[in-house]
Parts: structure tokens; C-alpha cells; sequence
């Protein structure tokens, strides 16, 4: 294991209570299958033969040392990268050919382990731009039917807004991104993935580099989007405090390779997710 990643494991773990158990949710059918991916660049296999599923409305944790593969399967399942072998089954139809934005229009959404916003522009306009497939006039539409496009730029702005509000950024919303901190960023970008509605919610990291209380916060934000809104998560995450307390089951992967899968208490007792991953006194 890296240093970085002894170092994530070493940061104190942020606990949520009986509150947050995953005991209280009560999960769907399979929505998505992951069917024996396997996934090389060149020489270096960055996944082989990974089979696993997510039921609607879970939270389904993906975790691992760095270079495992976690980020890797999020592109696969939004297509960002097209495994070599294997087959995804997403609301019990094969998807083939797929490509980000097909992954968007069918409902997957995602934030990125390295935000990834318009910096210049404010938290408002980010967290628009997320609506953009949702937006049905282009640029010769709004400038032919001037009062159509402006009701549709009108109830857009305001979905955006009942995001703002949902994230608790009211104050910052006419701030530009790029003047932000960290931990403030990285809640924007999960408000422009709430733009879309998505039914899928891939969140890469989420919490990384944000303190104690910032993580606290950023929690009780995915478990309300899966509460309030009935979405799906797949999220990644080393904070093994957040990952037992928040999640429904948990895949776990080491040099590409599916070590482990179940619930937190499964994985946690799981001789060769402890010996990988989790290490003595977990
Ligand atoms: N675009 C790429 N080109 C070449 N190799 C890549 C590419 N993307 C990932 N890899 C390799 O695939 C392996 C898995 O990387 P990945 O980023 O999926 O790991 P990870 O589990 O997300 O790690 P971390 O915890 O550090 O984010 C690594 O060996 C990485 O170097
Ligand atoms: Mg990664």
C-alpha cells in the first residue's frame, strides 16, 4: 500500500450513528450488473474479471488501496472507458456502444476525484450547466422563439435554485467557483450532478481532503439525496468511519481484482479484505 493511503487510514474516522445505519433503507431490484469487466491500458491491467450488481435506491461502496482500480470501474459504468470484456446490464438492458453522454441521458451522473468546474463561473451557473440535457432549445431555437426558450431558461434556473437550497449554498451562489474552498467545491459539484436528476449518482471521493466537519456535512448531504430523492449511489471512499456507517453493502478491490463484497460487517471481518486493505484493529 502507498504512503498516501496509510496516510488516508490513519486520518480518524468520521462516525454517524444508528441514524445513518443502512439497516433502515430498504433497496430495490438489481438496477445495474457488472458482468465479468475486465479493463487494460497497454500492459497494465487495471481491471480483470469484476462482477458485481447495485440495487436501486443502495448506497454501494466501492473501496481499495490506491491504484486498485475504484476510479476505473466509474468511467466503465459511465463510459468514459470501454471495457475489453464483459457486459453491463443497466434496467435490465445490455448496454452497448456506450459513451458519457449516452451514460447522462439514461440517468448516470458523476463528480470527479479532481473537481472538475468552471472556475470563472459562479456556483449558480456550475450547477446549471448540469441541466444542459435536460434543456430542450438551442441556440436557433432561443433566438426564433425568444419567449418559449426564456419560460424553459426560467424553470431550469429554478431547479438549479432548489438545489442551492437543498445544498445549503444560498450565500455563495453568485460567488465564482474558483474563490471557494475545497471543501465547498467539492459540494458544488455534487449540485451539478443533482441537476441532472439523476438516477445513478457515481461519486468519486467525495470526501477527500475535507476536515472532520466538512465530511459530517458532505454526508449528511448523500445520505438526504438518497433519502429524498430515492437515488442511487456508487460511491468511493477511503474514510472507513463514512463507508461502514453509510453504506448498504460494500465491493472491494486490490490491484483490480474484486477481494471482497457484502455488507460493512462481511467486508470488515473478511480475512483478505483485512489483510489488503483494512489492516489489524478494524
Ligand atoms: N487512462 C489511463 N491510462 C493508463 N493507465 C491508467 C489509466 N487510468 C487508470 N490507469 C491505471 O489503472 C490502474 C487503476 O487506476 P485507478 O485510477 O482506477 O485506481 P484507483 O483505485 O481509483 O486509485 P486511487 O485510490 O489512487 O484513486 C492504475 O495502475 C492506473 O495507473
Ligand atoms: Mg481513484
Amino acid at each position: 500500500m502507498t504512503e498516501e493511503a496509510h496516510m488516508q487510514m490513519n486520518e480518524p474516522e468520521v462516525h454517524f450513528g444508528a441514524d445513518a445505519s443502512a439497516a433502515r433503507r430498504a433497496t430495490g431490484p438489481v438496477i445495474l450488473d457488472l458482468k465479468n469487466i475486465s479493463l487494460s491500458f497497454g500492459g497494465v491491467k487495471a481491471l480483470t474479471d469484476i462482477s458485481f450488481d447495485v440495487r436501486q435506491h443502495e448506497i454501494r461502496a466501492i473501496i481499495g488501496p490506491n491504484g486498485a482500480g475504484k476510479s476505473s470501474m466509474l468511467n466503465v459504468i459511465n463510459g468514459v472507458y470501454r471495457p475489453q470484456q464483459g457486459q453491463i446490464v443497466y434496467r435490465g438492458e445490455i448496454r452497448k456502444n456506450m459513451d458519457c453522454y449516452a451514460a447522462a441521458k439514461s440517468g448516470i451522473a458523476r463528480t470527479f476525484q479532481n473537481i472538475a468546474l468552471f472556475k470563472g463561473m459562479t456556483v449558480l451557473d456550475n450547477i446549471m450547466t448540469g441541466r444542459n440535457l435536460k434543456m430542450k432549445s438551442n441556440f436557433l431555437m432561443q433566438a426564433l422563439y425568444w419567449g418559449p426558450a426564456r419560460r424553459e431558461e426560467i424553470a431550469h434556473r429554478i431547479k438549479a435554485e432548489e438545489i442551492i437550497d437543498f445544498l445549503e449554498i444560498q450565500a455563495i451562489r453568485k460567488t465564482p467557483v474558483g474563490r471557494l474552498p475545497y471543501g465547498l467545491q467539492k459540494r458544488v459539484e455534487l449540485g451539478r450532478a443533482l441537476a441532472a436528476e439523476p438516477e445513478i449518482l457515481l461519486l468519486d471521493e467525495p470526501m477527500a481532503g475535507m476536515n472532520v466537519e466538512e465530511k459530517q456535512d458532505m454526508c449528511r448531504f448523500i445520505l438526504d439525496v438518497n433519502d429524498q430523492f430515492g437515488t442511487t449511489i456508487v460511491l468511493i471512499e477511503h474514510d472507513m468511519g463514512v463507508v461502514m456507517d453509510i453504506s448498504d453493502r460494500v465491493v472491494v478491490l486490490d490491484y483490480g481484482k474484486k477481494i471482497g463484497d457484502g455488507t460493512p460487517d462481511e467486508v470488515r471481518s473478511n480475512q483478505d479484505v483485512i489483510n489488503a486493505y483494512l489492516g489489524v484493529g478494524c
